[in-house]
């Protein structure tokens, strides 16, 4: 009785061992993305978003420096990009905000007149877009005068438009969403991501904007560090002298 009983154990503590090395077996085979997804918070979600938004404003800067020096950029970079923000930052990410996060503030009564301006924006932003896509097919001196307005009116609006979301409504959005529910929300924005622009959607559209960053010649990161400052030791090579 005594050795059948040491025999179940040892049977059942091999199964366990094959059991769990299938498991780490599959986790490790888990592709990144998936992996990482159901650990997102909203904020981190919205805050990538606004880095997606970031780049755009670089491009949209670059093809208006290039305008402004009468030198000739691809039109379909404008037209990329300016599909990016009414596909990506506006009918998905805006709508975000104002479905889940803006109406939650008015409900909780915090932040109301900010979340009114960030709204009125998002609409301002959309009428900005409609001027970009038409005048962006631009003919005349006039139209490409009005074109570069609306692309400098875009990123002064949407630069402290993101930086007031990162700063202020972001951070407080805790305070009005008990945990459980904030977790429930970062899981229902990847499933909508998913569902508007597929498995990866979020790599996808970073794909997207390093192809037009490229185009323009404005991919290679080191170009923005400052020349005479551009060799500087790293971390470590300083850490090394020290
Ligand atoms: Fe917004
Ligand atoms: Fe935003």
């Amino acid at each position: 009785m005594r050795r059948v009983s040491i025999f179940h154990i040892v049977a059942v503590y091999t199964l366990l061992c094959v059991i769990s090395v299938f498991a780490k077996d599959a986790k490790a085979t888990q592709p990144v993305s998936q992996e990482v997804s159901g650990q997102i918070s909203p904020a981190e979600d919205l805050m990538r978003e606004h880095g997606v938004l970031n780049r755009i404003l670089l491009i949209y800067e670059e093809i208006i420096r290039r305008m402004d020096n009468n030198e000739t950029f691809p039109p379909e970079t404008l037209s990329k990009a300016t599909a990016i923000v009414r596909n990506f930052i506006q009918d998905y990410h805006e709508k975000l905000e104002e479905k889940y996060l803006f109406s939650r503030f008015r409900t909780a009564n915090k932040l109301v007149e900010l979340t009114k301006v960030l709204d009125r924006q998002h609409e301002a932003g959309r009428k900005v877009v409609d001027d970009i896509m038409v005048q962006g097919k631009f003919q005349n001196a006039d139209d490409k005068k009005n074109l570069i307005e609306s692309i400098r009116s875009f990123i002064r609006m949407y630069r402290p438009h993101k930086a007031r979301e990162d700063t202020i409504l972001f951070p407080a959005f805790h305070s009005i969403v008990a945990p459980k529910e904030y977790k429930e929300l970062g899981d229902e924005f990847e499933a909508e991501e998913e569902r508007l622009f597929g498995r990866n959607g979020f790599e996808t559209i970073v794909r997207q904007v390093e192809d037009i960053e490229r185009t323009l010649a404005i991919y290679d990161l080191p170009q923005f560090t400052p020349a005479k400052y551009k060799n500087l030791p790293t971390w470590e090579e300083r850490k090394a002298k020290e």
